[in-house]
């Protein structure tokens, strides 16, 4: 069965090796009809006064867009699981007119779900005072993977200096480990529990009362879901720390997945923006330094996407257990986007 899967998941055109896949050739371009298409449904939607971070589809429909953003979600769904679109004019719109784009786009990929307990179904990832999440700081984030199906990252500033973004196939780790040491793949599929952050809905555990696998199969796909900071904070919440076995297990799945020939390495520039097949793809961001003027500061947007229909994946996977029934984070009354 575990061999099965190996050969499954380096076939998988998601399975690639960093070493070995070439920027342009996951690079997809706007042309200047596509970005004409994209003005005229921006002045549509502002005679419309619709709130720009819920532009739906229906909003952002264009003969010029439609097919060819068609192409990039199969891509996204059934290609390498990773891919840069090039050429948003984020220069020319206001902030809130090129987040209306940038959701606009994201509509035919999937339906926005909420990405924290405070309701943002658009994130701003750039350094604050403050700061409740990793995403919010100038630190380096380690290898990960989020709660929602596509994660699309607008660059809108880049930093001064640093802010690479990493990106490893899931499918390819899994490949990886299973081979070289195949005991640890029980430990990682048994998953662990991991801590929410206190993002739970009112009444639920601040653990998961279940183990989050970090690999599970479901309809014969293969997902992935792995944070380690969180694991390592319910052990030490739950009073029940990792066994040194376990500590192993999660080692070697990240040290492979860190491997100079395994990761991929890339900058976003402004006017970029990387979608990824989350449950297929990992990915990491080294630290940055920002520029001194405020005004400078790096600044991307984030965009959790749910298919349509979604991924099948294991009740498991999910941190939460959404009343709404989608991935993300359920917002919460009362505490509304900061
Ligand atoms: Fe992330």
């Amino acid at each position: 069965m575990v061999m099965k899967a190996v050969a499954a998941a380096r076939r998988h055109p998601a399975g690639w090796l960093g070493a070995e896949l070439d920027r342009e050739a996951i690079t997809w371009n706007f042309t200047s009809v596509q970005l004409r298409a994209i003005d005229e449904l921006m002045e549509k939607l502002l005679r419309s006064g619709r709130p720009f971070d819920r532009v739906a589809r229906r909003d952002f429909s264009h003969p010029a867009l439609d097919d060819a953003l068609a192409e990039v979600l199969a891509r996204i769904k059934s290609g390498p699981g990773l891919l840069i679109m090039r050429g948003f004019p984020v220069d020319k719109y206001s902030a809130d007119e090129m987040q209306a784009v940038f959701c606009g786009i994201g509509s035919h990929f999937g339906h926005a779900v909420s990405q924290s307990a405070d309701g943002d179904y658009l994130g701003h990832v750039t350094n604050v005072e403050k700061a409740s999440r990793g995403y919010t700081t100038n630190r380096e984030l380690s290898l990960h993977t989020d709660s929602a199906e596509i994660v699309g990252l607008l660059c809108v500033r880049a930093a001064k200096e640093g802010g690479t973004s990493l990106y490893a196939s899931s499918l390819r780790v899994y490949d990886i480990v299973a081979r070289e040491h195949p005991e640890y793949m029980a430990a990682l599929k048994r998953g662990f529990y991991c801590h929410r952050r206190g993002e739970e809905a009112p009444g639920d555990d601040p653990v998961t009362p279940y183990r989050v696998p970090v690999y599970a199969t479901k309809d014969g796909l293969l997902s992935c879901r792995y944070v380690r900071g969180i694991i390592d904070r319910a052990a030490q919440v739950l009073g029940q720390p990792l066994s040194r076995f376990e500590r192993e297990a999660l080692d070697c799945f990240e040290a492979a997945a860190l491997r100079d020939e395994v990761r991929f390495e890339t900058r976003l520039e402004p006017g970029e923006a990387s979608f990824i097949n989350n449950y297929e793809i990992l990915h990491a961001r080294t630290a940055f330094t920002d520029w001194d003027h405020p005004a400078r500061k790096r600044l991307l947007y984030r965009l959790w996407l749910e298919g349509e229909p979604p991924r099948p994946l294991r009740r498991e996977i999910h941190l939460y257990q959404n009343r709404s029934g989608h991935m993300g984070v359920d917002p919460q009354p009362g505490r509304g986007p900061r």
